[in-house]
């Protein structure tokens, strides 16, 4: 099968979060698959071109129509690429070139990706790939099916279109003089992309994509309702007939406690005791706490942001540390007011709370190895990518059961004979705090139980290879269909 994948960002070459990180993986894993041709297209940013670890060569060029503006796009091929992707990033000096350096962010975002939506569908045309399928991602590459029904169906008489949302608080919202200035559509599909007399772009996809995905089963259920939807419940609720999720995996050989070169030492499910005692200490030296081998390590790697459900954490931090003879490490950057709740914690308990507010992968693995407890308390999770690191890497989770969260933390019993974490049902402090302390009682009075859940948790298969398979089952209903 032919297959396209659209997206603003793919690790290793440009990442600001799971769609990042996603799309290293799913291409790479949907090319294993025998019959498979996977091309892989994202901008060209800055910080791509600039970097010699990637060198390309300009296959092909095209004109993309922007309103009355015509824009130049340029397709340069990755070389060094030997999995069997072909990855093509799509060069304009204009709209990611001559920019800050940072993938979002520019006051002309919206404008940058349909730009970049229409530049794929042109730059396949130029290069002559024609798609079975395309699967493109959140609002920045919403614009793809809509303008396969609406401008480009002689072009691609043949080509499905897979629509799938990783996070639908971002829709690419934009005023109603954005259709005919930037996009230029046929005045028909106006009523299309309008929402409250605004353009919005996530909606269009949602209505024109022949197939709606999002990124766990549970949020796909979620979707439905006012509070997870963002506005969008309606809309969801009218295409719930082509809307699935698929859970996605994680990249296990990136995140393997046996090879990962930012570990101090290596272990596996077999090793682990010793191997994350070893990780314990080194980390605890690292962030300055103190190094103690018994007192359960909490730790959180998170963009300080409020769904993260960092309120519940505030909410009970003190009742915590005060109640439980126990350390809590906190990686990452966000809203200001967090970045602040966590420094002053750090200052009234430095020996026993350290809050690292910056972005550091190394020291991510470390804390995954080092730690024991992972907290993801999210309020909403579309699937969560994290809980799976840290669970790979031994270390228990406890989630609030939400979204991906609740499809892949299954709830371990008071003695952790079953189970894979510690699960919350609704979302409020207590309920967090007693689901923590039920950990944490298994860690101090059951090591034994504790340590097999570790074991099982470590044993668990989150590759990529069943979620691929899903999308493989998708993608041939799309072409029979
Ligand atoms: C978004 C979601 C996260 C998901 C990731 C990859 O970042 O917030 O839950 O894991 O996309 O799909």
């Amino acid at each position: 099968m032919k297959i396209a994948i659209c997206a603003s960002e793919g690790a290793p070459y440009a990442k600001s979060g799971g769609l990042g990180d996603v799309m290293e993986a799913l291409p790479a894993a949907l090319a294993r698959i025998p019959g498979n041709e996977v091309v892989l297209m994202l901008p060209y940013y800055k910080k791509i071109k600039e970097n010699r670890k990637y060198p390309t060569e300009q296959v092909a060029q095209a004109t993309v129509t922007m309103g009355w503006r015509k824009q130049y796009a340029g397709v340069m091929e990755l070389k060094n690429r030997d999995d069997g992707v072909k990855v093509y990033f799509i060069d304009s000096e204009y709209y990611f070139g001559a920019r800050t350096g940072a993938i979002y962010g520019d006051g002309d975002d919206g404008e940058r990706f349909a730009y970049f939506s229409k530049a794929c569908l042109e730059a396949l045309l130029a290069v002559g790939y024609q798609p079975d399928v395309i699967q493109c991602n959140d609002w920045q590459t919403a614009m793809v099916p809509t303008l396969l029904k609406a401008v480009y169906r002689k072009e691609f008489p043949k080509t499905r279109c897979m629509y799938t949302i990783h996070n639908i608080e971002y829709q690419g919202w934009a005023g109603a003089d954005f259709f005919d200035d930037v996009l230029g559509l046929p005045w028909e599909w106006r009523g299309c992309l309008d929402m409250n007399h605004s353009v919005n772009m996530m909606k269009g996809a949602i209505e024109t994509a022949d197939l709606v995905t999002t990124v766990s089963e549970t949020y796909a259920r979620e979707l439905m309702y006012p509070y997870y939807a963002h506005g969008l419940d309606g809309i969801l609720s009218n295409a719930a007939w082509k809307l699935t999720g698929i859970t996605n995996g994680i990249d296990v050989n990136t995140f393997n406690p046996e090879t990962d070169p930012a570990l101090p030492a290596h272990y596996n499910a077999d090793t682990f005791v010793e191997g994350k005692a070893k990780c314990k200490a080194a980390l605890q030296e690292e962030v300055g706490l103190q190094v103690k081998p018994d007192v359960p390590l909490l730790v959180m790697v998170t963009r300080l942001a409020g769904h993260k459900g960092l309120d519940l954490l505030c909410y009970i931090a003190r009742r915590l540390l005060w109640e439980e003879d126990c350390q809590l490490l906190i990686l990452g950057t966000g809203e200001d007011h967090f970045e602040r709740f966590f420094r002053e914690l750090e200052a009234e308990f430095p020996e026993r709370v350290s809050a690292k507010i910056t972005f550091n992968l190394g020291l991510a693995a470390r804390i995954y190895a080092g730690g024991d407890i992972y907290l993801m308390p999210s309020k909403s999770e579309p699937c969560g990518l994290s809980q799976m690191n840290a669970m790979r890497y031994g270390t228990v989770p406890v989630v609030h059961a939400t979204g991906g969260l609740r499809d892949t933390v299954l709830p371990a019993d008071e003695h952790g004979k079953t189970g894979l974490g510690f699960t919350f049902q609704s979302y409020n402090g207590d309920d967090f705090l007693a689901a923590l302390k039920r950990c944490l009682h298994l860690y101090n009075a059951e090591r034994e139980n504790f340590q097999a859940l570790q074991r099982r948790d470590m044993l668990q298969d989150f590759s990529w290879d069943k979620p691929a398979a899903k999308y493989m089952e998708l993608f041939h209903r799309l072409v029979k269909g």
